[in-house]
């Protein structure tokens, strides 16, 4: 029997109590709304490919504060007020989105360097070298400080509830409880995994970076194995007392908890829009679009271009399952939408080669004039376009290599009220750990990926039923609203 349900609702009324007159800020580097100049010189806005956006919208929207972040659309200035602020989302505005400008040679070194090059490989652990240069560190801690200013100003000299997002704000907690002379009570969520200790003493500035994030009072991560590197990696690293059984630091007097909090989607949402008429005539469009796909058995897999996703394995698993099932040759296709991102550095180009390059192949191999087995779109897709994809896939793959969680997985699940179609799983993703159901697969293992695609086409129907239908409970019970009001719980 599922306990009380979780809503916008009742978060709201958590929060309410919780915050008790303070304010509530989030702060992230990505912005949950980019405005961005279309061709023709108007100004559109998007929902950016990023599961911490996707996850941190509904709890905003149930709690009206303030998020903070990098304003990184070419026509964000555009729109702001005198403080840099725009009501969002545009067609119903629920929060405050507050923009901080840096400028590119910053981005350079806080996001692309030291984030995305230093401490993005260095957690994900796909055998990809992070980079740690010292002009990088510089930038980092340069961006951090004008979050912190901007954040101050935010708070406007109140009390505040900070929610810090990820792996770009280390120093960031640190810095407010002294600016703020603790006026301010700092939380963090680690979207990504926490690497064990022996990798992350690669990381030239591990002691400034801890000091920095037990600045918080609460750091949260998606899995208790993540919260446990980082115990560990805090008792080997730095002076701190660190308590394993209450999963506690204290350093300096100053105690940070550290608990798992898995995130999740707004499932009644998801659910309830996937079956409007708007998705079903995206479906018709997907197929005027995709003549190929009619009458045939679609794939899909939707994610961000990032070589932590798996992208050119799983076409490889993709490739070896057609080299093995000739009988299915001209009755499948797959469409990859792998969303342009982090493309100004060298090994985000190098993926999106080897990806283009798995995807030819396929597609000149066994490719025919009437049947192109593989559609590669890199390209941003808005929700309705995905929820179509979602419902007209027989299976859906997630091939991360590493994955803090991936929202996507359970995106497909609430698409589907149909109860059809087949998840996918790499086992290396958060959400392996609930959703049970899914075909789980070692991502690096093609042999395995190959056998997978099988086994998902020919599931009978009453086991794939059986399947989503408790991967959906699975989702609906535990949504974003149950996992931030534990957040919000403890704090
Ligand atoms: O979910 C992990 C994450 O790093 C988010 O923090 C981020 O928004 C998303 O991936 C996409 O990355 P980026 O913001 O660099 O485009």
């Amino acid at each position: 029997m599922l306990d009380q349900t979780w809503n916008r609702e009742r978060l709201h009324e958590l929060i309410e109590s919780r915050l008790g007159g303070r304010k509530f800020i989030v702060v992230s580097n990505r912005e949950p709304f980019i405005h961005r100049h279309r061709k023709d010189g108007s100004v559109e806005c998007i929902r950016p490919a990023s599961g911490m956006a996707t996850a941190l919208h509904p709890i905003m929207m149930a709690s009206g504060g303030t998020w903070i972040a990098h304003g990184a659309g070419d026509a964000d200035r555009e729109v702001v007020d005198a403080n840099d602020c725009v009501m969002v989302p545009p067609e119903a505005p629920g929060y405050k989105l507050r923009r901080v400008w840096i400028t590119p040679e910053l981005e350079l070194g806080f996001y692309y360097g030291l984030a995305n090059e230093g401490l993005w490989p260095l957690c994900h652990i796909t055998f990809t070298r992070p980079e740690f240069r010292p002009q990088d560190w510089a930038a980092y801690k340069e961006a951090n400080r004008i979050f912190a200013e901007a954040v101050m100003a935010e708070t406007n000299g109140e009390n505040a509830l900070v929610f810090i997002q990820d792996y770009h704000f280390c120093l960031l907690p640190r810095m407010l409880k002294d600016m703020s002379a603790g006026r301010v009570i700092c939380a963090h969520f680690w979207h990504i995994p926490w690497p064990n200790r022996e990798v992350f003493r690669a990381f030239p500035w591990g002691e400034e970076l801890l000091h920095g994030l037990l600045g918080n009072d609460l750091l949260g991560f998606h899995i208790h194995y993540h919260c446990q590197n980082f115990l560990e990696t805090v008792d080997r690293a730095i002076e701190a007392r660190v308590d394993p059984d209450r999963h506690e630091i204290t350093r300096g007097g100053h105690v940070t908890s550290v608990r798992p909090f898995p995130i999740s989607i707004d499932y009644e949402a998801d659910n309830a829009r996937a079956q409007r008429d708007d998705v079903s005539a995206a479906i018709e469009h997907w197929y005027d679009r995709l003549p190929g796909l009619r009458g045939r058995t679609i794939g899909a897999s939707i994610e961000r271009l990032d070589y932590s996703k798996g992208i050119p394995l799983r076409l490889h698993g993709l490739e070896r399952f057609l080299d093995q099932h000739p009988e299915w040759h001209d009755k499948l296709c797959f469409v990859q939408i792998a969303v342009p991102s982090r493309d100004q550095l060298g090994t985000y180009k190098a993926e999106q080669a080897a990806v283009d390059a798995a995807a030819a192949r396929i597609n000149k191999r066994f490719g025919t004039d009437t049947w192109q087995p593989v559609y590669l779109l890199k390209e941003h897709h808005g929700s309705v376009d995905m929820m179509a994809l979602h419902r007209m896939a027989s299976f859906f793959m997630v091939n991360s290599l590493h994955d803090g969680m991936n929202l996507v997985a359970k995106e497909f699940v609430a698409s589907r009220s149909d109860e059809h179609g087949v998840l996918v799983l790499s086992l290396f993703t958060g959400a392996s750990r609930e959703l049970h159901q899914a075909l789980g697969v070692n991502p690096y293992a093609v042999e395995e990926v190959a056998n997978a695609v099988l086994t998902a086409i020919t599931m009978p129907e009453a086991q794939q039923q059986r399947r989503m239908r408790l991967m959906r409970e699975q989702v609906a019970h535990q949504n974003v609203f149950r996992r931030a009001g534990r957040l919000l719980t403890m704090m």
